[in-house]
């Protein structure tokens, strides 16, 4: 267990609960906000990385948070900046375009204010429900597809519901289908209840808990994971030292889990890499035809602070092995500082083999363990769970690998009755075709902030006297040069990657040293660029953007995602189409999953993967890890 330093110890520590108190009492102090205003989070302002790479321990650096929220009167969202250095509120503006997050006071309102509706009432009692206590309702942001009658500026959710059998019940086995009821989230009213008409519940319950599944499997042996001399990491604060990596860490309400300041002991200097690593935003856009979905394209990270939503992770279960545990505290929506405990995990894993070879003609063999360092942590928004895994290797390997879990949407849908957009999953249950698409913010600083990126694909050699056969291929390297040349598709039949070089770095062969980033099998996404959804995911088109460096673009979909019309975020930030050459540069990756849900999905859905590696690519002299030494009894 971790103890959250009382106060900052570095410029990039995140925002302790004393430092939140105090924010919050500046800004009510001041005056301007209503009695019940309420919080959707606070995010540190971090500060210019020169003056983060001047900081040396004990020297005093400047803190200020934003507060965002929002006001009911009168119905404004608020981003405040408060100078704790300077005990001052250091700004005010309401948000023109978009509305703050969506936090728990937002939830509970809308679901009270539903249940208590006439309209929504009658709509459940045409389905023989009484028991209003067993309906699940779900808020949902509306953004994109906001309804007519919506004033400007209304801070509004649409909501769907499932019934439950009993409170603990998994609701989505019974959707209440074909209701949508649209609320005005500041005046607590109902805006409209659409009814599409009554389909019959689907005939199966969907626990999943042992006492429902019934018999468990009995030939499962415990695996232990033991480090009898402890772990190989060490942890100062929130900085991590393991093998030759450093780093820092923070879980942003935003963004997730954070890696600032990544750099690599190699020989006698630290060598930068990146200065800041993590989720820009993500987007789940719906493809099903059905209007219970067809408006779904959920901004799960912006539109709800999903950061605020870490699971404690509990040993054995979550993680296995020697842990160290990170709480985290965010701001509630009613100002307190409220902290998670256990909310990010680190440890090691065994990851199989580092490199081998068996020498034919001595008999020789030489083989490494490879394992790596994981910093991971958990967010439940609504039916689902994303996992954040970053990985760290001992041959300068750094990984990012998204776990998908939890529920996934549905449908109920009439005995006999299928659709091409949302696959049956269960009897009378249906799953809507959808994606998840996330996107990473890579601030690069390779060896320095002068870095350049090249598109590198492989390429069959013409045919002629020096490829005969037409059996050659080489690599071919195409500058991108600036933000609109940045804006690229993953071709893995190309196996094409991205470099990030640094050009006045050499090393020993005469290249300027590299890390490639190597996307997955990953798609764009399938939405109409000039649909709502492709206008408010502009980010999900391509695979890769670049931009010129500019602390203040940290969201791929802009600042105030939740009901933000769209345009905002990476289409905005390349209008000037700015020189990348040689420059301080960000590298933004899109990548994700196309689900088209299978019955093995259902009740609850076995992990997918997706993900992107970074990996040195000239980097280094030659392979980084030949000084990982035997394991004991393989070199007896
Ligand atoms: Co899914």
């Amino acid at each position: 267990m971790s103890e959250q330093a009382s106060l900052p110890l570095h410029p990039l520590d995140p925002p302790s609960p004393e430092e939140i108190r105090r924010a919050v009492q500046i800004l009510r102090e001041d005056g301007r906000l209503g009695e019940n205003a309420r919080f959707s989070c606070t995010l540190l302002v971090e500060p210019p990385k020169q003056s983060v790479r001047r900081f040396s321990p004990g020297d005093a650096f400047e803190r200020e948070l934003r507060l965002i929220g929002y006001d009911p009167e009168p119905s404004e969202s608020f981003d405040a900046r408060i100078s704790l250095s300077q005990g001052k509120l250091a700004s005010f503006e309401t948000v023109a375009r978009g509305q703050a997050p969506l936090g728990f006071m937002d939830f509970l309102k809308v679901i009270v204010t539903i249940k208590a509706d006439p309209e929504w009432q009658a709509a459940m009692r045409r389905r023989g429900i009484e028991d209003f206590d067993l309906v699940q309702v779900d808020p949902w942001p509306i953004g994109g597809y906001e309804p007519e009658e919506l004033e400007p500026g209304t801070r509004a959710m649409r909501c769907i519901s499932f019934l439950r059998e009993y409170p603990s019940d998994n609701g989505y086995a019974r959707p209440i289908e074909g209701v949508i009821a649209y609320v005005d989230v500041g005046r607590e009213r109902v805006i409209r209840v659409d009814d599409y008409g009554v389909v019959p519940f689907p005939p199966e319950s969907g626990a999943y808990d042992p006492e429902h599944v019934g018999a468990m499997r009995e030939d499962l042996r415990p695996i232990e994971i033991t480090q009898p001399e402890g772990p190989s990491f060490t942890v100062d604060g929130h900085q991590i030292r393991w093998q030759k990596w450093q780093f820092r860490i923070s879980l942003h309400p935003l963004h997730g889990l954070v890696l600032h300041e990544v750099g690599y002991q190699d020989g006698d200097r630290v060598r930068p890499i990146l200065h800041r690593a993590a989720l820009a935003d993500m987007v789940v856009p719906y493809g099903d035809t059905s209007p219970m979905h067809s408006w779904k394209q959920v901004f799960d990270a912006s539109e709800t602070s999903f950061g605020q939503m870490a699971n404690s992770l509990k040993l054995g279960c979550d993680c296995l092995g020697e842990i160290h545990y990170f709480d985290t505290t965010y701001l509630s929506w009613n100002g307190d500082p409220v902290t998670i405990p256990n909310a990010i995990c680190l440890h090691e894993e065994d990851y199989g083999i580092l490199w081998k070879h068996t020498d034919m003609h001595s008999g020789t063999v030489e083989v490494r363990r490879s394992r790596r360092l994981v910093v991971s942590t958990i967010l439940t928004v609504g039916n689902y769970e994303y996992g954040f895994f970053w990985y760290l290797y001992l041959d300068g390997t750094i990984q990012m690998e998204v776990k998908l879990t939890g529920i996934v949407g549905v449908s109920a849908v009439a005995p006999g009755e299928h659709s091409d957009t949302a696959p049956l999953i269960a009897p009378q249950l249906a799953s809507p075709n959808h994606q998840h698409l996330f996107c990473f913010r890579l601030d690069f600083g390779l060896d320095g902030d002068g870095n350049s990126v090249y598109e590198v694909d492989a390429e069959p050699a013409p045919k002629g006297p020096e490829n005969p056969h037409g059996t050659a291929f080489r690599s071919v390297a195409t500058p991108l040069r600036s933000e609109h040349e940045a804006q690229r598709t993953a071709d893995p039949a190309r196996n094409r990657h991205w470099k990030i070089v640094n050009p006045e770095v050499k090393n020993r062969l005469g290249q300027p040293v590299a890390y490639k980033l190597l996307p997955g099998p990953t798609p764009t996404m399938f939405a109409a660029a000039d649909s709502p959804h492709g206008k408010r995911a502009g980010f999900a088109r391509h695979n890769l953007w670049v931009t010129a460096h500019d602390p203040a673009e940290l969201g791929a979909a802009g600042d105030f995602v939740n009901q933000h019309p769209g345009g905002a975020g990476l289409p905005e930030y390349v209008a000037g189409n700015r020189a990348l050459e040689n420059t301080d540069l960000v590298v933004w990756h899109c990548f994700g999953l196309t689900h088209v849900p299978r019955p093995e999905d259902w009740p609850v859905m076995p992990v997918e993967y997706c993900g992107f590696s970074l990996i040195p690519t000239g980097f280094f002299e030659r392979n980084p890890a030949l000084d990982v030494p035997p394991t004991k009894h393989c070199s007896d």
